[in-house]
């Protein structure tokens, strides 16, 4: 992957850069769009389509035919996931491009998409421009980084009553501390609002494995090798020891209940009666129905009675100066998605004082998330000398993470 900045970047290059991940979630609509779902057309016409001919250029055989299908049926299964919830608030993690937000709203419940700044930039105008204004009054969409409590805490604040919490196509893009921190957070919630939280993440590359073989008669393994392979090319993760893509379905579960969640689950076919592409052919979509017996969703649901608040985070700031030829740089909060292109915006304009080192001061940095070690990555391979990218004072959380993406603490 490729992580040298031009000369003149701008803020949406930026933005890409430390999430190089969101466009996998255009080619989730884009998979939508295939499978004729009359919302998501209209969602796809109006959404920037720069990022998706790689996609669009392998969709005909019969791996993303898979594909397709086991979009649609998670598609079908959220609809019917947020009708029959007795909460009246959803939350939507991660939400994507996907219309789940006029979904929701002709249900008249509380619709609140949450996702990456750079996606809800643009989501939320497309939505606007969908929906009418009594369903406007039912949608709410934030950027949040979901391994920051603060950021999903601070949407929540007008919220009242049980939420709802549904969850696909998230836990793949973390590293495994994220993932931890990520699973804190939503406990946390779920402690105080009460509620569930609907996980399909669990099986998904199972869905997809059962979905090609019912239909291709074709072998398991190749699909499960075809996904994490796809998986790599998304996210710049190394996937070896991810939980949600290399672990079995037996440590995810116990995965879960350490973080301190009850894992309760239903089979696919409990809620899902029909797959509207496959219905001009009843014999196949029977057959695919038939195989998703083994597919399971995930509830996962918290005991209340010990909740503690979070602490929330101390906010984000930067200082950033020149002299005698060294950037110093003193961060202060956490350095995740949200705050890390705010660093190599501010970074954008020291460049052009051409220093030769780089020395961070870590002291009062409380966490480092992927994004925030990638924006580490880009300024220290800017240097034409990496060893005078040096990070002093860390504490032992931060400092740990640091060490084992393969910085010194000075
Ligand atoms: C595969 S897409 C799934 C989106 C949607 N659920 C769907 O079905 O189309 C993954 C989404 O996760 C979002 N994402 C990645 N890291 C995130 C984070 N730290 N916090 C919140 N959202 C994140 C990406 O921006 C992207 O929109």
């Amino acid at each position: 992957m490729d992580f040298n900045l031009g000369n003149n970047m701008n803020d949406n290059e930026i933005l890409k850069k430390v999430n190089p991940i969101y466009f996998s979630a255009k080619g989730c609509l884009w998979f939508l769009v295939g499978a004729g779902d009359s919302d998501c057309t209209r969602f796809y016409s109006s959404i920037d389509k720069e990022m998706l001919p790689a996609v669009e250029v392998a969709t005909c055989d019969d791996i993303n035919r898979s594909r397709t299908i086991s979009m649609e049926v998670r598609y079908n299964l959220w609809k019917a996931i947020a009708k029959d919830t007795d909460c009246q608030t959803i939350v939507d993690l991660p939400c994507g491009y996907v219309p789940h937000s006029l979904i929701t709203a002709r249900l008249k419940k509380k619709y609140y998409g949450f996702d990456l700044p750079i996606v809800i930039d643009e989501i939320s105008r497309v939505a606007d421009k969908f929906l009418n204004e009594n369903e406007k009054a039912f949608v709410q969409y934030h950027s949040v980084d979901a391994t920051n409590y603060s950021s999903m805490r601070n949407a929540l604040k007008d919220v009242h009553g049980k939420i709802c919490i549904i969850t696909d196509g998230l836990l793949g893009y973390f590293n495994n501390y994220d993932l931890k921190v990520v699973c804190e957070n939503i406990h946390c919630l779920l402690q105080e609002f009460g509620g569930y939280w609907y996980l399909s993440d669990a099986y998904s590359s199972e869905l997809m494995a059962v979905t090609y073989v019912a239909l291709t008669g074709g072998n398991k393994d190749d699909m499960l090798k075809a996904n994490i392979s796809g998986s790599s090319q998304v996210s710049d993760n190394d996937n070896s020891d991810h939980i949600f893509i290399s672990g079995t379905l037996e440590e995810r579960r116990n995965f879960m209940k350490e973080c301190g969640f009850t894992v309760e689950s239903f089979r696919y076919p409990e809620k899902l009666k029909i797959i509207p592409s496959l219905k001009d052919n009843p014999a196949l979509m029977n057959k695919v129905l038939a195989a998703y017996d083994e597919i399971e969703e995930w509830v996962l649901t918290v005991h209340s009675a010990d909740f503690t608040e979070k602490k929330i985070d101390v906010p984000f700031t930067q200082n950033l100066s020149v002299k005698d030829n060294i950037l110093s740089i003193r961060i202060s909060g956490r350095l995740d998605t949200i705050t890390a292109p705010k660093l190599l915006q501010e970074y954008e304009v020291q460049r052009a004082k051409n220093f030769t080192e780089i020395h961070i001061d870590a002291a009062e940095l409380s966490y480092i998330s992927f994004a925030g070690l990638r924006a580490f990555k880009i300024m220290r391979e800017s240097l034409d000398d990496e060893n005078l990218f040096k990070i002093i004072n860390a504490n032992d959380e931060v400092g740990k993470i640091l060490k084992e993406n393969g910085y010194t603490i000075n």
